[in-house]
C-alpha cells in the first residue's frame, strides 16, 4: 500500500469467485477513492476456516498475512454478498480469525465499513446488518451512514466487471469521501505500521 496516502484503507471482498459483483464493486472503489486514499484488496482465498486447535498452535501464512494487512491499514472496507439472508462463511470466517486474540485483535478500535452487493432486490441489505452485529463484538468502529446497497446487480456491471450504473458510481464516491472522514477521524493514533 502507498506509504504516502494519508488515509490506508484494506479492502475485504466476500466472495471468492473470479466474477463476483462484490470484488467487482470493490475495484470499482479502488477507482475512484479520494485524495489522499488507498484502497489495497486483499484476497480471503488463502485464509482456512478457523479452527481454535490451529490457532493454538500459530496463525496459519494466510491468516497471519491478513491480520498483518488489518494491523497495518488505518480502515477496513468490508464488501459482502448476502447468502440466505446472512453475511457468507468467506466473509464471517476472515471476521472471526481477525477478533482474535481478544484483547490485541486487528479489528479492535478500527474504522470498518460496510458495501454489498446482489442481483436480488435488497443489495445484501441482511448479509451487511449481520455484519455490522459482528463489529459490535469486535468493538470496531462501523461507519453507520452513508449506505450502499447494489441491487440487480447484473444490471450495474458490464460482462468484464466493470461498474457502468452512473448513479451507483456517484453513491459509491459520495461513500468513499464520508468513510475518508469515519477513518480520520477514529484512527488510532498510534498506528501499528
Ligand atoms: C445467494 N444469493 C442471494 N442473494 C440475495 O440477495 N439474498 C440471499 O439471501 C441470497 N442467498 C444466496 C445463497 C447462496 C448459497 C448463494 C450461492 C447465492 C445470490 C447472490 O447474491 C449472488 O449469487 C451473488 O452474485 C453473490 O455475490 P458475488 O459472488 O457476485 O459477489
Amino acid at each position: 500500500m502507498s506509504e504516502a496516502a494519508a488515509v490506508r484503507v484494506l479492502g475485504l471482498a466476500g466472495s471468492l469467485r473470479q466474477g463476483s459483483y462484490n470484488r467487482a464493486l470493490l475495484r470499482a472503489a479502488q477507482g475512484m477513492t479520494p485524495p489522499g486514499m488507498a484502497l489495497e484488496a486483499f484476497d480471503l482465498i488463502d485464509v482456512p476456516l478457523y479452527n481454535g486447535d490451529v490457532e493454538a498452535q500459530g496463525d496459519p501464512p494466510g491468516v497471519k498475512a491478513l491480520k498483518e494487512a488489518i494491523a497495518a491499514a488505518d480502515a477496513v472496507l468490508f464488501v459482502t454478498p448476502e447468502y440466505n439472508h446472512g453475511v457468507p462463511g468467506v466473509m464471517k470466517n476472515a471476521v472471526d480469525w481477525a477478533s482474535r486474540p481478544p484483547r490485541s485483535a486487528p479489528l479492535g478500535a478500527k474504522p470498518v465499513g460496510i458495501i454489498g452487493a446482489s442481483p436480488g432486490a435488497t443489495g445484501s441489505a441482511r448479509g451487511q446488518s449481520q455484519l455490522r452485529q459482528a463489529f459490535e463484538f469486535t468493538n470496531s468502529y462501523c461507519m453507520p451512514q452513508p449506505e450502499i446497497l447494489v441491487f440487480r446487480a447484473h444490471e450495474k456491471f458490464d460482462p468484464e466487471g466493470r461498474l457502468t450504473d452512473e448513479p451507483t458510481a456517484k453513491y459509491l464516491r459520495a461513500y468513499l469521501e464520508a468513510f475518508m472522514a469515519w477513518t480520520v477521524r477514529l484512527r488510532s493514533p498510534t498506528p501499528t505500521r
